[in-house]
């Protein structure tokens, strides 16, 4: 048997190719809606799911499913299926899980689109939530319910960067006979494998380091064939969220170098990191690869390399935080992460902004933080340009101050 490639190699060839009729290095593109048979029994067995094959364009297509293949392999799972958003893997997940009268456990500095799910549309379906600190898994035990169905976590979560010992949550879950779901979006399958880990569903938004070029809005979930089967058919297939083929091409073009990114990506970080936690204007950094993280040795566990993110609150507040983010002059204010640019944003009024302002508090998510996304920029010009932010900012404070006087 051939050994088992490597994550590098994994991402860049197809172990278990599917489609080798043209030769083609690269995945071509398969924009087809309908798919012919050759007689009708083939048909009829393709949609009852007796056969594997694509028979309609909502269900796949199959550059799509060259990239759900893909997904599988590097998140050890046994099948995947690709969104069109990763809310809409997030929202497919947990209406696999979930129904009219459940109930969810869920970690309390969720990413903010997938709080307001639960605020909106989930509870118009009649489920609710607890959100419980699941830094400690007695929380969970004690918030469990008679009718409690999964429990979701996010770890590295947004923005804080809290680490979950996904361990020993999912010998929680196991004892509880319910389905663990991970959002393993700030990892990507590089960097962490929540399945190995005692996980049954993993979620990505592909549209962050998977695609990795900030041109594609896309989502992946990773769990078991009969699940995925499941979410196919009765779910994404319901509600339309499937992805064409020209953005799976995409992903599936970003994803060959996401070794390479990733290790960029990880590198930059963690001198950003080590820069924020020197400077006198800055009060407190997140990351998971500093000593002074209060979960360090979870990530070191868990983690093949500490990510991209780092999340810091700077001296005075909100006012001193917007002074900063205006002056910088090569990081970009963007909601998004995960792409080649330095991206920089402000939770408390931009992607965390649905959540109201106590329980964003409670989660710390204060006026003066701010979440930076590496780049793969040359990291002195990264510093270089936090270092001019923060010269403006200490300009403006002393400016109002002589203006006060
Ligand atoms: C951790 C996390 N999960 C899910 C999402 C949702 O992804 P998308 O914007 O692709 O729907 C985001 C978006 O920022 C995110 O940061």
């Amino acid at each position: 048997m051939m050994r088992r490639w490597g994550m590098s190699t994994t991402l860049i060839h197809d172990q278990h190719a599917s489609e080798r009729k043209t030769g083609a290095v690269a995945q071509p593109i398969v924009p087809a809606v309908a798919y012919s048979f050759g007689n009708l029994e083939a048909a009829a067995d393709t949609v009852a799911g007796k056969r594997d094959g694509i028979y309609y364009g909502r269900y796949g297509n199959s550059t799509l499913r060259a990239l759900e293949e893909k997904m599988a392999v590097l998140e050890h799972g046994e099948a995947a299926l690709c969104v069109g958003s990763g809310m809409a893997a997030i929202s497919t997940a947990l209406f696999s899980v979930l129904q009219n009268g459940d109930h969810l456990i869920v970690t309390k500095d969720v990413y903010g689109g997938t709080y307001h799910f639960l605020t909106t549309l989930a509870a118009r379906c009649g489920i609710t939530y607890s959100l419980v600190d699941c830094t400690n898994v007695e929380n969970i035990v004690e918030a469990m319910q008679p009718n409690t169905k999964a429990v979701y976590i996010e770890t590295p979560s947004n923005p804080m960067l809290t680490i979950l010992d996904i361990e020993a949550i999912a010998q929680v879950t196991k004892h509880y006979q319910i389905p663990l779901i991970a959002d393993n979006t700030f990892m990507s399958p590089y960097l962490q494998k929540p399945l190995d880990l005692g996980v049954d569903i993993v979620i990505h938004s592909a549209t962050k380091y998977l695609n990795g070029h900030g041109d594609v809005v896309a989502g992946a979930i990773v769990a078991n064939a009969e699940r995925i089967q499941f979410m196919r058919q009765q779910i994404m297939g319901d509600l339309g969220q499937v992805l064409s083929a020209w953005d799976a091409f995409l992903i599936l073009r970003g994803m060959k170098t996401l070794s390479v990114r990733m290790e960029r990506h990880c590198s930059n970080a963690e001198q950003i990191a080590a820069f924020l936690e020197a400077h006198p204007m800055v009060d407190k950094v997140y990351y998971p690869g500093l000593q002074s993280h209060p979960q360090y040795e979870i990530a070191q566990k868990h983690m093949n390399g500490m990510g991209g993110i780092v999340s810091f609150e700077v001296k005075g507040g909100g006012e001193a935080a917007k002074s900063f983010l205006d002056a910088l002059q090569l990081a970009m204010i963007s909601f998004s992460l995960g792409d080649p640019e330095t991206l920089v944003q402000h939770p408390a009024t931009m992607t965390h902004s649905s959540i109201p302002e106590a329980e964003r508090e409670a989660a710390g998510i204060t006026d003066g933080l701010i979440r930076l996304s590496a780049g793969l920029e040359d990291i002195e010009d990264i510093l270089e340009d936090l270092t001019q932010a923060f010269e403006q900012v200490n300009h403006t404070e002393r400016s109002a101050y002589a203006w006060a006087k």
